[in-house]
């Protein structure tokens, strides 16, 4: 089966092609045009994928070496994301579908993110732990099958990756935040500065990254007067603490669940810091990590998702709307 990809949750316009599980094609263009705002302007977003997914679909197709007859079905995210720009990416992937008469099929973002580990590992088993770490959500899950999913922990204010963007504009870095301060704590010193690591003395498997945010605003209006502490090392202090509660609570869940496996998934798991700790800690443990362009949002694992979905007997539907607020199970 042949299955064309389409996300568009946020600024990224993401198309990719799967072939019986591989991944032919993934084509991603990231709109450059939301960092002089420093963050995600949702009306541009939207009206670039408008201006971008024709474009991209062709160079998908171009790159995967198919005609766009050669396709069995669309898979497109329905949620979680910006309303106006998941409302982009589904009319055009229901347009598609009803021009050429091929299946259409819904697919979580989060649920992508996780999947997209079984392409980094084919072999990957259920059941596993998962990190999910992206611009919106901080989440544990244990992944007991498709389709059977347990929620272990989650943040209770900030997602770690609007940590990394929010430290970010603080520290005057731009935006991506994750990057951008990755980049800037190279050679700092990541003990430099104490900053908090939130609920890590209580046993849960929630995580806080508010506390950890005005500290940084709080120690920035202090820092002009201080020059025997670096940008670089409040770089890399910021960035270890959100490395270490991210560590802790995964630590915490792979030992709560006796799971062997554990996988990391969403734009945060780019981050080298982050994989290297998580290595380290969980050593006796084995551990997966999606490729960089499989870790930030990208249409492969849209595309990978939704043939497993048809190929577990999941019906067409052109009946769906947007889901800015998709859960991964019902709450
Ligand atoms: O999964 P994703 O691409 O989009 C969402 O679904 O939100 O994640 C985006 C988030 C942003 O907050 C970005 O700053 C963060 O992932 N990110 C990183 C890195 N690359 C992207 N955070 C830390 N280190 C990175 N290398
Ligand atoms: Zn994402």
């Amino acid at each position: 089966m042949i299955v064309l990809g389409i996300e568009t949750s946020c600024d990224e316009t993401a198309v990719s092609i799967c072939k019986n599980g591989l991944i032919l094609s993934n084509t991603v263009s990231s709109q450059l045009i939301h960092n002089s705002y420093g963050g995600v302007v949702p009306e541009i977003a939207s009206r670039e994928h408008e201006k971008l997914l024709n474009i991209i679909v062709d160079k998908s197709l171009s790159d995967a070496k198919i005609n766009v007859a050669d396709i069995d079905a669309i898979a497109v995210t329905q949620g979680p994301g910006l309303a106006g720009t998941l409302l982009t990416g589904i009319s055009f992937a229901k347009g598609l579908a009803v021009g050429l008469n091929v299946s259409l099929i819904p697919v979580n973002h989060l649920e992508a993110h996780i999947f997209a580990n079984f392409l980094a590992d084919p072999n990957l088993r259920y059941p596993f732990v998962c990190l999910l770490v992206s611009g919106g959500h901080t989440q544990l899950w244990h992944i007991k099958n498709i389709e059977s999913y347990v929620l272990l922990g989650e943040t209770r204010d900030d997602a770690a990756g609007e940590a990394f963007d929010k430290g970010a504009r603080i520290l005057g870095l731009g935006y991506p935040g994750g990057p951008a301060i990755e980049k800037e704590a190279i050679g700092g010193n990541p003990k430099a500065v104490h900053f908090p690591r939130g609920l890590m003395g209580s046993s849960s498997l929630e995580f806080s990254y508010s506390g950890l945010k005005t500290s940084l605003l709080y120690f920035m209006d202090d820092f002009k007067n201080n020059s025997s502490i670096s940008k670089k090392d409040v770089a890399a202090s910021y960035q270890q603490a959100i490395v270490d509660s991210l560590v802790e609570k995964m630590d915490r869940a792979v030992r709560y669940t006796k799971s062997k496996t554990c996988v990391i998934a969403g734009g945060v798991a780019a981050n080298k810091t982050l994989r290297l700790c998580l290595r380290k800690r969980l050593s006796n443990s084995s551990i997966i990590f999606p490729e960089l362009s499989f870790c930030t949002d990208n249409g492969a694992m849209v595309s990978f998702l939704g043939e497993l979905k048809l190929n577990a007997g999941h019906a067409s539907n052109i009946e769906f709307g947007v889901q800015p607020n998709l859960k991964m199970v019902a709450p």
